[in-house]
């Protein structure tokens, strides 16, 4: 009797062990323990999961799944076959980047789990617990009666513990171009974004969210969604579901399937990304979406190299010139049309910016409008073979200005605007970026403005995700670096990739020429910085001067002022970073000396302080120097910020050019006011900053002789 009941009572404690270890089998925690993820099986067989951070619910009970339109759906009546885990620690170097040596450092879990009934199908989940967020996708082996799989939804749920505070933009599947809504989680109204007069093109289906999209909770505690590495697949927007406080995955999808996605087995998906963190600044010092990339795939990339470059192209914005070449809408009678004698890239104007790129220490020129098409490009649906990215206008020289560019060692920027039609563009790819290899250029903006063609397809779906992988796989094949608008938007892929250098996928600068609703208010780019600015570098082209953009355009204007435009560079991270202005608003400008000193590689960043679509202050260390350059800027409200120093080298002085915002400086009533400063500073220094009403601050900082 003894015996046997203390049999029992033993097999009670193996039970629970083994209970126990299930349990902890099935959950992971960061590596400094503050983050942890709870895999289980719900009650009807669902596939779920669970984050907390330091104890407190982050994300609750949150279900995972897929429906087809090939096979039945796939979500619950599940069971888990097996789980692993790992730890993983390594140290990799990025080629060009706001940092040089980047840590991934994360522990992983994966569950494979298997339908109880038939069809019996497997698939794993693969969740990566950082310091600073979570990663997990789905991986499906090649199984039998799982083949061509078409996704008809990704059925991933994120189940908030609140109604946070959002900084979102409406899951719009043809283009990022929205301002940043603030409002509380229930409030998020996508569908009032509908039919904005200045978007080409634009579809917001569903009350939906576009990634990144950054949240605080009430405990103070920031989150971020988005993904990672988004390769052969549709692009992610999160809907709304104000009811249960939940998101879930809404695919970008194409009117011409009834899948949103088509894929073979083996196949994963991207990463379903979490960032959480305590300060604002660590989501953008977090580098989450990049580990979770592959390693760079095409070996030697030094001749990737980060510039600043001016252009041909904030003249057109302001209408002083133009694209087009020919008094006519009419591409019948194009040929011998006579030229209006208004278009922007002439061989001698474009040889007035090689000289001033030169001038000025700036590395390249980008031209617009130098090929024939642009008389009638938009607005027609009728746009396939109008563009062929290899025939110039007749007052464009392009052997005369590659070779003058390169005896100015200066590189020309080669502009490829696809107007959306891209089976054309594919066609000419290969074309295309031979002509460029063969002018020796290595650079290369590419445009998507417009409903794509063929119709029905839309910029985020995995028609254009794949298009978008064929280019740059085109353009590294010819050693051809790639900023685009109009974009995917970035998902890490610079990792693997890293001729992906840099992408618009936001409201630029350029809205601020010519946007009907009064450009970019002052909290626009604060609150890109923890929202777009995650997802990867940002051509946002800054550095405009003529803050009121007169005589060209009287009714329009940035709303910064011009200290905020030189902070930018330091603020925006791009590896091309562009001064946008016209020439002649820099020549003689004692504040254009910030945008020749400041770097484009940096070998580290550190975010000293912000808050979303507040302020927010970054410190880059260029690489290869002891150069440092901080930036600072604020919304519509001035406020006093206190910068220390702490990040220099010690016992080191160093010279401190401040350009700050001058006495009565504002954004709109006095954009331009500005003063420099000069002080020697060391790493037990304070710099006090007041930054104006719009304002911001830039300084420029380097080891006194
Ligand atoms: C939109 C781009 O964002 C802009 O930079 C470019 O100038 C125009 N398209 C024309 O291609
Ligand atoms: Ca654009």
């Amino acid at each position: 009797m003894r015996i046997l009941s203390s049999a029992f009572y033993l097999s009670i404690i193996f039970l629970m062990l083994v209970a126990c270890e299930a349990t902890d089998s099935t959950s992971v925690k960061s590596p400094d323990n503050n983050i942890e993820v709870k895999f289980l099986i719900a009650d009807e067989g669902q596939a779920a999961y669970i984050i907390s951070y330091k104890g407190q619910l982050v994300i609750d009970t949150s279900y995972l799944g897929f429906e087809f339109t090939n096979m039945p759906s796939l979500g619950s009546n599940l069971e888990l076959v097996r789980s692993s885990k790992k730890s993983f620690s390594e140290t990799w170097e990025m080629p060009w980047g706001e940092q040089r040596l980047v840590d991934n450092t994360f522990n992983e879990l994966v569950v494979t789990l298997k339908e109880l009934a038939e069809p019996k199908r497997t698939f794993s989940l693969t969740f990566r617990v950082f310091d600073d967020g979570v990663g997990f996708r789905y991986s499906f082996p090649e199984q039998a009666g799982m083949n061509e799989v078409l996704i008809a939804e990704e059925n991933t749920e994120f189940k908030l513990t609140g109604n946070h505070t959002c900084w979102w933009i409406p899951g719009d599947w043809d283009i990022y171009e929205h301002l940043f809504t603030k409002s509380p989680f229930s409030d998020i109204d996508a569908l009032s974004k509908r039919n904005h007069p200045n978007l080409a093109q634009t579809h917001i289906p569903v009350n939906a969210v576009n990634t990144p999209v950054t949240m605080k909770t009430d405990d103070g505690l920031y989150l971020s969604f988005h993904e990672a590495a988004l390769v052969d697949y549709s692009g992610i927007t999160l809907k709304v579901d104000a009811e249960n406080n939940s998101m879930r995955s809404n695919l970008v999808g194409s009117d011409n399937q009834k899948h949103k996605v088509k894929v073979q087995t083996p196949f994963s998906t991207p990463w379903r990304t979490i960032q959480i963190a305590q300060r604002a600044g660590d989501l953008i010092e977090s580098n989450i979406i990049v580990n979770l990339n592959e390693p760079n795939k095409l070996g030697d990339v030094s001749w990737i190299e980060p510039t600043k470059y001016v252009g041909i192209w904030w003249e057109m914005h302001l209408g002083k010139s133009t694209w087009d070449y020919a008094a006519t809408q009419d591409m019948s009678t194009y040929i011998g049309a006579k030229p209006h004698g208004r278009h922007g890239a002439t061989t001698e104007n474009t040889k007035r910016y090689i000289d001033f790129a030169a001038a000025n220490g700036i590395g390249a020129v980008l031209v617009e409008g130098w090929n024939t098409g642009w008389e009638s490009w938009i607005g027609t649906d009728d746009r396939e073979g109008i563009f062929d990215f290899v025939t110039p206008y007749p007052d464009y020289d392009i052997e005369e200005v590659v070779r003058y560019a390169k005896s100015k060692d200066v590189k020309i920027i080669m502009h490829h605007e696809t107007s959306s039609a891209v089976t054309t563009y594919d066609q000419q790819l290969d074309t295309a970026y031979a002509f460029m290899h063969h002018h020796g250029m290595d650079m290369v903006k590419t445009g998507y403005v417009g409903t794509i063609i063929p119709k029905g397809e839309y910029h985020h779906g995995q028609w254009m995700v794949n298009h978008y992988m064929r280019v740059l796989q085109t353009a590294a094949k010819y050693k051809v670096a790639v900023n685009s608008h109009e974009p995917i938007m970035a998902t890490g892929l610079r990792r693997t990739y890293p001729n992906d250098v840099t992408r618009e996928g936001l409201r630029g600068q350029e809205f601020n020429a010519w946007a009907t609703d009064g450009g970019n208010p002052p909290n626009h780019l604060p609150t890109v910085a923890f929202t777009r600015m995650l997802a990867g570098p940002i051509d946002f082209t800054p550095g405009i001067f003529n803050i009121k953009m007169e005589p060209y355009r009287n009714d329009n204007q940035v709303n910064t002022t011009l200290a905020q435009q030189l902070a930018l560079y330091v603020v925006i991270y791009s590896p091309l970073q562009m001064a946008a202005d016209l020439p002649q608003y820099y020549e003689g400008h004692p504040a254009f000396q910030f945008i020749r000193d400041v770097g484009v590689d940096w070998e580290q960043s550190i975010v000293l302080n912000g808050e979303v679509g507040q302020f927010v202050t970054i410190a880059r260390q260029e690489r290869d120097t002891e150069r440092w350059f901080v930036g600072s800027i604020t919304n519509e409200e001035s406020r006093n910020i206190i910068i220390k120093t702490d990040f220099l080298t010690p016992n080191v002085k160093y010279n401190a050019t401040i350009y700050a915002d001058g006495e009565n400086a504002h954004w709109d009533l006095n954009p331009t006011s500005f003063k420099i400063e000069q002080v020697v500073i060391d790493s037990n220094s304070e710099i006090k900053l007041s930054l104006a009403c719009g304002g911001g601050a830039a300084i420029s900082i380097e080891p006194v002789e």
